[in-house]
């Protein structure tokens, strides 16, 4: 049983996929109702929320629109009241040489995977001061860390995520808030596996052999691997853990 889910609400953007659908789910099995925000629709993700006897909302939102982020967070106030946990998980990840990135795609990287964070958190973090009790997790990479060519405006928006996270938990502690990130590893997830996406430069299976020969544990890294992290961040056993990315990657050996 974990302390202080129950009856809780949760938001999560980018739960109609991989990591942020996982963790979706296994914040509904420790009994938090969830509500989806997500460019596509979520109907798998409300399905196995549902069934496990929790309520679920999925609305469509571009998180990087200020005006969409609004929009949904007055939907989802009207219809569920709060949101007491809030998962900034949407992003993207793209293989592009610098030479060929534009400003328009640095602008679209920065706007999906930082911009959404600041106007998702802006949107909730009012109503968790004045209930004195908030969880925030902000999903960063463990790319931060490694070599990884070919991905210099997604690695400099997950190292926003990073100072974002740090800087956010020192204005909120104070108000019972707690504010901290996760950085996954190389993760089988419909946005690796499905896109363009070549991490070192390899093609997918084979950068899935080859990162996980240099984890600690060796075996392919899935969404499930997430989600205790993410349920012991967001229950009250982490109520003194704030500004903290912990790093969930098979214990990657970086070299
Ligand atoms: N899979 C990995 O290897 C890995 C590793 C480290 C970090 N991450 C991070 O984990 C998060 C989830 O990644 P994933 O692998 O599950 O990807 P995914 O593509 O499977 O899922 C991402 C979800 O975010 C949604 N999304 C994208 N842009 C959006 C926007 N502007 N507004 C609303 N929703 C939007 C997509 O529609 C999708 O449902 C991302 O922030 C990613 O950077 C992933």
């Amino acid at each position: 049983m974990t302390k202080g889910h129950a009856g809780k609400i949760a938001v999560i953007s980018g739960a109609a996929s991989g990591i942020g659908q996982a963790m979706a789910v296994r914040l509904a099995e420790d009994g938090v109702d969830i509500a989806i925000a997500d460019l596509q629709p979520a109907d798998e993700t409300v399905r196995r929320i549902t069934a496990l006897g929790r309520r679920a909302i999925s609305r469509s939102c571009d998180v990087s629109d200020p005006q969409d982020v609004q929009r949904f967070a007055d939907h989802i106030l009207r219809e569920l009241g709060r949101c007491d946990i809030l998962i900034n998980n949407a992003g993207f990840f793209k293989t592009r040489k610098f030479e060929d990135l534009t400003i328009a795609d640095w602008r679209r990287t920065m706007a999906v995977n930082l911009d959404s964070m600041f106007l998702m958190t802006q949107a909730f973090i009012g109503g968790m001061r004045e209930r004195k009790w908030g969880r925030i997790v902000n999903v960063a990479s463990n790319s931060l860390g490694s070599v990884s060519p070919n991905h210099v405006d997604y690695i400099a928006s997950k190292g926003g995520v990073v100072g974002f996270t740090r800087a956010l938990a020192s204005e909120m502690g104070v108000d019972g808030i707690t504010v901290n990130a996760i950085s996954p590893g190389l993760t089988r997830t419909p946005g690796t596996l499905e896109g363009q996406f070549r991490p070192r430069g390899l093609p997918i299976e084979q950068a899935f052999d080859v990162v996980s020969q240099a984890q600690a544990i060796k075996r392919h890294q899935t969404p499930d691997d997430l989600v205790g992290v993410v349920s012991f961040l967001t229950s009250d056993d982490a109520a003194f853990m704030s500004g903290q990315t912990l790093i969930v990657d098979g214990g990657l050996v970086r070299v």
